[in-house]
């Protein structure tokens, strides 16, 4: 069961799955999404099929192929087909497999949890020393990456509710993130909840944020890190890491280790999803936010128009100041640095 993230902020809806390719659908349109539920959902979905009787490995590739650049997805589908073929491998009858996968889910998203925990941990000591000084933190984020999309309080988000509980957040500012409008309908709903002081703006309103001097430093989440430090994370992120660097401010991303990718060996080698055009061309009910409506879009463009809707962008390692984990910080970012954070987290 999912809370169906494509009906939000207007309704809080369950989406119930019940089998392996509703939760392929649920998870191609964004019902469920960021990168660290998605290894969750991944690892249930795995864990779902096995009760099931479904075949485990047909499932596990169905899951993984649902969508590209989210390292966590394969891994967490991975590591829960990988306990159900150890259990049979050791006699198990399906049954008792299908428990041992799903407790392995649970613990991938317990472990979620606990990472979440202590990258905020990481984040607000990394602020302290960048940001000396009183008057409180001006962060900038991008896409969603809260408790929606983890098993904890999430990872670049988690970081600003740790600032805002300690009284050090001035303002979030939430980029819109177009087309999908996830921080526009996610991000600020959940900056809401928690009662932080945030304003929204369009993402190409963020230049002259920066030209204003009005932002502290930026934090986000990401997708897939490559072994050389290059993170992939939502369309739009390396935009604001060239701003960042132009206007001297910190650019951190906040990740758990299960994101970092070391058999991908730099930015180019990572897969960057292409989404439907329609996307740009149309508004749907999801950007319009227009509960039940169905999923016909309202033409924004002439007929026929083509577009260019990659759903992410991979930002180099010079342009990231610090990349956060549940195992510790690193900057400058280097290929080294990462593979020793890896090393000493038990889950890579
Ligand atoms: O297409 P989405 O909404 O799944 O993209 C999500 C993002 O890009 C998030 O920033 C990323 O997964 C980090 S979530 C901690």
């Amino acid at each position: 069961m999912l809370l169906d993230q494509t009906r939000l902020p207007a309704e809080e809806a369950e989406f119930v799955c019940t089998d392996v390719p509703a939760l392929v659908r649920a998870i191609r349109t964004l019902a469920v999404r960021g990168a660290p539920l998605l290894g969750i959902a991944g690892a249930y979905g795995v864990a779902l099929a096995a009760v099931r009787g479904d075949d485990v490995a047909e499932s596990a590739g169905l899951l993984e192929r649902a969508r590209p650049t989210a390292v966590n997805l394969g891994y967490g589908v991975r590591r829960a087909a990988a306990a159900y073929r150890e259990a049979i491998g050791k006699g198990a009858d399906p049954e008792r497999a299908a428990a041992v996968a799903l407790a392995e889910a649970r613990a991938l998203h317990r472990e979620d949890a606990e990472a979440s925990g202590r990258m905020a941990g990481y984040g607000l000591a990394l602020l302290d020393e960048l940001l000396p000084g009183g008057g409180g933190h001006r962060l900038l984020t991008h896409c969603n990456t809260g408790a929606l999309v983890s098993g904890g309080e999430g990872t670049a988000f988690a970081v600003a509710l740790g600032a805002h509980r300690e009284g050090r957040l001035r303002r979030l500012w939430v980029d819109e993130t177009r087309p999908l409008l996830q921080g526009a309908r996610l991000t600020a709903y959940e900056a809401a909840r928690n009662g932080m002081p945030y304003s929204l703006l369009t993402d190409n309103a963020a230049g002259s944020l920066f030209a204003a001097g009005e932002v502290d430093a930026v934090l986000i989440g990401a997708d897939r890190i490559a072994a050389d430090g290059s993170v992939a994370n939502k369309v739009g992120s390396y935009p604001l890491a060239v701003l960042a660097k132009y206007h001297h401010v910190p650019f951190i991303v906040v990740a758990p280790t299960t994101t970092v990718d070391l058999d991908t060996a730099d930015g180019a080698s990572i897969v960057v999803e292409q989404r439907p055009g329609a996307e740009v061309t149309e508004f749907t009910s999801l950007q319009v936010g227009v509960v039940g409506a169905d999923a016909g879009g309202l033409l924004v463009a002439p007929v026929g128009t083509t577009a260019y809707n990659p759903a992410f962008d991979v930002t180099p390692p010079e342009l990231v100041t610090a990349i956060v984990t549940e195992e510790g910080t690193i900057s400058p970012v280097t290929g080294v640095g990462l593979t020793e954070l890896c090393a000493r987290s038990s889950q890579v």
